[in-house]
């Protein structure tokens, strides 16, 4: 299994790995593969950081990085929204997941980024050391419990002094 950047040749498997991903999923209104449409023709777009998991030749697993503001009266930080990740039923639970979200770290830090934001499952995340995100004084604009919004820094104090409200670019609610 190997990790690398996605490709425009990607782009029709990739729409389907997302879509059977989320087929039986909860809490989704399962059109995710149409966001990531959207958002690739968007400027949050960073195709460095629009990565899939291939084994023998297949795509198997997808995630997507996208650029952010976390805003509030007098200032506007950037960060990066983890939304989605998606791994094939067939290849769920068997670590795929965590490699593509760790890989994304490592690549997001070696581009500058300093912080990740993502709305999703609180037994999942905080194992790659996410923390919620009231604890940095950040708020995301979606009415969920507070344990589902979770940031992580990518580098120390990569949220030191930011806080405030996550800004998504509008291609989210379209
Ligand atoms: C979430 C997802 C990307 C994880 O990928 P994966 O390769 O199955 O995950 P890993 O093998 O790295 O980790 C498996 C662990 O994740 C847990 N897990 C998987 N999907 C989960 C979910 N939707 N909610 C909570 N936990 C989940 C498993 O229970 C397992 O936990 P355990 O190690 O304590 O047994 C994948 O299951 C998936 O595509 N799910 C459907 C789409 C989705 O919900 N995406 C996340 C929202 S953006």
């Amino acid at each position: 299994m190997t990790i690398r950047q996605e490709t425009k040749r990607d782009h029709r498997e990739v729409f389907n790995v997302i879509e059977k991903a989320f087929k039986e999923a909860e809490f989704t209104d399962h059109t995710e593969h149409f966001l990531v449409e959207r958002l690739r023709k968007s400027d949050a777009f960073i195709p460095g950081l629009s990565l899939v998991a291939e084994d023998k030749g297949r795509i198997v697993g997808h995630i997507l990085l996208t650029k952010i503001k976390i805003k509030n009266r007098s200032t506007e930080f950037d960060s990066l929204a983890l939304a989605p990740v998606s791994v094939l039923p067939e290849f769920q639970g068997k670590g795929i997941g965590g490699k593509l979200i760790l890989e994304s770290h490592k690549r997001a830090k070696e581009l500058g980024h300093k912080s990740i934001v993502l709305l999703g499952h609180e037994n999942y995340y905080p194992r790659f050391g996410y923390k919620q995100a009231d604890m940095y004084g950040i708020e995301l604009p979606f009415e969920v419990p507070k344990e589902n919004c979770m940031v992580i820094e990518l580098v120390e104090n990569g949220l030191k002094g930011v806080h405030g409200m996550v800004e998504y670019p509008k291609e989210f609610y379209e």
